[in-house]
């Protein structure tokens, strides 16, 4: 049993709706004043990990995500002046970095869309954890501009990407993006980005029982031996538009077990804490991690929530905070940034937001119906990013 097993916790109360939405100058008086310094959430969780959504808008339509029937011509996207500007990015994610976070990823919809891109990196790369250290930047991509754009990236600071990748068979990821996109222009952006050096590269594989199951082996296979970093995602109920159902979770223990059947493996210490994935290598003969075989890793939202220690903060591409990526609600940050609030003013109340963190989601996902149990629609994850 590994330690997630462990973690299981039952929920007790909702404390987020004692905050107001969108801070302002009397939460501010109210709040105690934290300028700077590591942060604590109620679960007594640090905050380590900025996922920055740049756009909501995506190439792709994959079902799971931004089914076409949703997703249409006649879906309103945001306007571009709602969007933060790369400044204002720059400017939040700094106070952030002061209150502890490590590792910044920019998301999407898909990030690359978004005009300059690589400006905003050259931005970002500037900033400095509280260690004095450079920032872990990374980005996740479905991989179609990659191969015209990985050397911009990598020029602009970016340190490593993380592809989303269902399937090797054409066929299958085509029908999976549902956009006819072939899966080897997304090959010849992975082999792009490792050219460029923006590892270690990560291949995220959403796993639908039923849709692609059988592309597991085909995709272990592959990458084994490649310095590519390949990990399983149980496909999840994030959102209200992708009518999830259970069955069609292949659950990561089966994953692990198929793959160990042909390519065999042995369980790895967790890298970072709050890590999303469990690590497993690929094993040599003496059963010991053969580490030029590499290491595959499998991410069980639905069936062993991590939780636990969850050091994750998202902001939207409208300047949300969200505490949670099954979050109905967040906390409106471009408004107090547009009403001229000071570094100050936004530290304080990025701080008090966090300590008053209590979120949990995956943990309470049995006790919960798909609308939150509070009337309220999760918020998408093309809008908020993975
Ligand atoms: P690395 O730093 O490269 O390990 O990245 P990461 O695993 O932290 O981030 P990534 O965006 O690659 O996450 C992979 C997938 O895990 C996402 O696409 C989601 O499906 C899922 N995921 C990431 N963060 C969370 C989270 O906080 N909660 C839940 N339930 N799922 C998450
Ligand atoms: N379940 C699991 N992962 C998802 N992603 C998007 N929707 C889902 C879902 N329903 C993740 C995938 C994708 C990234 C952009 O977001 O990892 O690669
Ligand atoms: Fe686009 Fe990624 Fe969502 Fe697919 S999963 S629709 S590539 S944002
Ligand atoms: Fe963190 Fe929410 Fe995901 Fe749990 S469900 S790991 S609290 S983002």
């Amino acid at each position: 049993m590994t330690e997630r097993h462990m973690r299981r916790v039952v929920p007790l109360l909702d404390q987020r709706s004692s905050l107001p939405r969108t801070p302002d100058a009397a939460f501010l008086s109210n709040a105690k004043i934290i300028a700077n310094g590591l942060l604590s959430d109620t679960r007594g969780r640090p905050l380590r990990d900025l996922r920055i959504s740049v756009t909501d808008r995506c190439n792709f339509r994959c079902n799971y995500c931004m089914p076409k029937e949703v997703f249409d011509k006649d879906y309103s996207y945001l306007p571009h002046n709602a969007l933060l500007t790369f400044e204002e990015v720059t400017r939040v994610a700094k106070v952030f970095v002061a209150h502890g976070v490590q590792k910044i990823r920019l998301t999407g919809g898909e990030p690359l869309l978004r005009k300059n891109i690589e400006r905003l990196i050259e931005q970002l790369a500037t900033l400095r954890t509280v260690e004095g250290l450079p920032l872990d930047l990374t980005l996740t991509t479905n991989g179609s501009l990659l191969a015209r754009k990985a050397t911009l990236l990598k020029t602009a600071g970016l340190q490593r990407v993380t592809v989303s990748l269902d399937g090797l068979d054409d066929a299958v990821f085509r029908s999976m993006n549902d956009v006819d996109f072939p899966v080897a222009d997304v090959l010849a952006g992975i082999e792009a980005a490792q050219d460029a050096g923006l590892g270690p590269i990560k291949i995220n594989m959403v796993v639908k029982r039923g849709t692609n199951e059988h592309e597991i082996l085909p995709m272990a296979r592959r990458f084994r031996g490649s310095g590519i970093v390949l990990r399983f995602i149980e496909y999840m109920d994030v959102g209200a538009t992708n009518g999830w159902r259970m069955n069609e979770v292949l659950p990561s223990s089966e994953v692990v077990k198929l793959v160990h059947t042909e390519l065999p493996l042995v369980q790895l210490e967790p890298s970072a804490p709050g890590e999303t994935a469990e690590r497993w290598g690929y094993a040599n003969v003496s059963g010991k991690h053969d580490v030029a075989a590499g290491e595959i890793g499998v991410i069980s939202s639905v069936t062993q929530a991590f939780c636990g220690d969850c050091n994750r903060a998202r902001l939207s591409t409208e300047g949300k905070l969200y505490l949670c990526l099954f979050a109905s609600r967040g906390y409106d940050l471009r408004s107090l940034i547009r009403a001229q609030a000071s570094d100050a003013d936004l530290a304080s109340a990025i701080g008090h937001i966090w300590q008053n963190r209590g979120d949990q989601y995956s943990e309470l996902r049995s006790a919960m119906a798909a609308d939150n149990g509070n009337g309220q629609r999760r918020v998408e994850m093309s809008y908020i990013g993975g």
